[in-house]
C-alpha cells in the first residue's frame, strides 16, 4: 500500500483521543520518571539534540505540540531562554506538571489548533504524533499554523528497518518496557498501550514520505541511540 493510500485509509486512524487522554491522565505523575528509566536516561538528550537540531533563534515564536510535561520546552528553553514558546496539549493532568515559566500552556486538540494560519516560526513534538487518531491530519494542522519556510521537529519512535536492531527492539517493546511501566505507574495496559503503538506506526522511509504530502520537505533525519529514537528535522514548503 502507499503512503498516499495509507493515508486515506482506516489504518491512519490511532487510538481514540478519549482513550489517549485517559491513558495520560493515568501516568502522568509519573510519566517523567518512567521515560527516564525506559529509556535508560537517554530522553533527554534525545530532546537536547533535537532542540539543536531545529534551532531555534531570539525572539521566535515556537509551538510545542503534545508536550505532556513541557520536557521539550525545557530543553529549548535552555539553549534560548528569550524564545516566545506555547505548550499545546488536549490532557489537561500531564500539561499540569509543567514547570512555571518553561513556556505558556494552551489546553488544545492537535488535530485542531486554536492558532491562526501562519503564527509560529517553528514547531516541536515528541512522541506525541503516533498517540494522533491522523498523524497526517496532525503534520497539515501544524504546516498550517506555520509561517511560510517555518521549521519542525518531530521526535519519534520510528520503526528500524535494520532487522537485526529491529529485533532487539521489538523485544525490548514487547516484554520491558510492559513490565517495567506497567510496575512503576501501576497501569499496565496504558504501557502495553504505548508500545503498541509504536508497532502499529510508520517506519522512517514511510514516515518521511508522509512528512512530504502534508507540506513539508524533510530536511535531515537523525537515528539517535541506534536509531531507538529518529529526530526529524522539517521545513514547511512555502
Ligand atoms: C508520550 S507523551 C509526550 C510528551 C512530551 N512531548 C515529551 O516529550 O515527553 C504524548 C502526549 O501527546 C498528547 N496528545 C496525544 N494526542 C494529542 C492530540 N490529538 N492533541 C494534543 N495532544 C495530544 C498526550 O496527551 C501526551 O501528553
Amino acid at each position: 500500500m502507499s503512503v498516499h493510500q495509507y493515508l486515506e485509509s482506516e489504518r491512519t486512524r490511532g487510538p481514540a483521543s478519549a482513550a489517549v487522554r485517559r491513558i495520560f491522565s493515568e501516568i502522568a505523575p509519573r510519566y517523567d520518571l518512567l521515560n527516564t528509566i525506559l529509556s535508560l536516561g537517554q530522553d533527554r538528550r534525545w530532546r537536547r539534540v533535537a532542540s539543536r537540531m531545529v534551532d531555534p533563534q531570539s525572539g521566535e515564536r515556537f509551538l510545542d505540540l503534545a508536550a505532556g510535561t513541557g520536557a521539550f520546552s525545557s530543553a529549548l528553553r535552555e539553549i534560548r531562554p528569550d524564545l516566545r514558546l506555547v505548550a499545546a496539549d488536549f490532557c489537561a493532568p500531564i500539561l499540569s506538571r509543567m514547570p512555571a515559566g518553561a513556556a505558556a500552556r494552551v489546553g488544545a486538540d492537535g488535530l485542531r489548533l486554536p492558532f491562526q494560519d501562519e503564527t509560529f516560526d517553528g514547531f516541536v513534538i515528541a512522541f506525541g504524533l503516533r498517540n494522533f487518531e491522523n498523524p497526517g491530519m496532525g503534520l497539515r494542522e501544524l504546516a498550517r499554523v506555520l509561517k511560510p519556510g517555518g521549521r519542525g521537529l518531530v521526535l519519534e519512535f520510528l520503526r528500524p528497518e535494520s532487522s537485526a536492531f529491529g529485533f532487539l527492539y521489538r523485544m525490548y517493546l514487547r516484554a520491558w518496557v510492559p513490565l517495567v511501566g506497567g510496575i512503576l505507574s501501576g497501569s499496565f495496559s496504558a504501557y502495553r498501550h504505548l508500545t503498541g503503538t509504536i508497532h502499529g506506526f510508520f517506519s522512517r522511509r514511510e514516515f518521511a514520505s508522509l512528512v512530504e504530502q502534508t507540506g513539508f520537505r524533510v530536511i535531515e533525519a537523525r537515528e539517535l541511540t541506534f536509531g531507538a529514537a529518529t529526530a526529524v528535522r522539517v521545513q514547511k514548503i512555502s
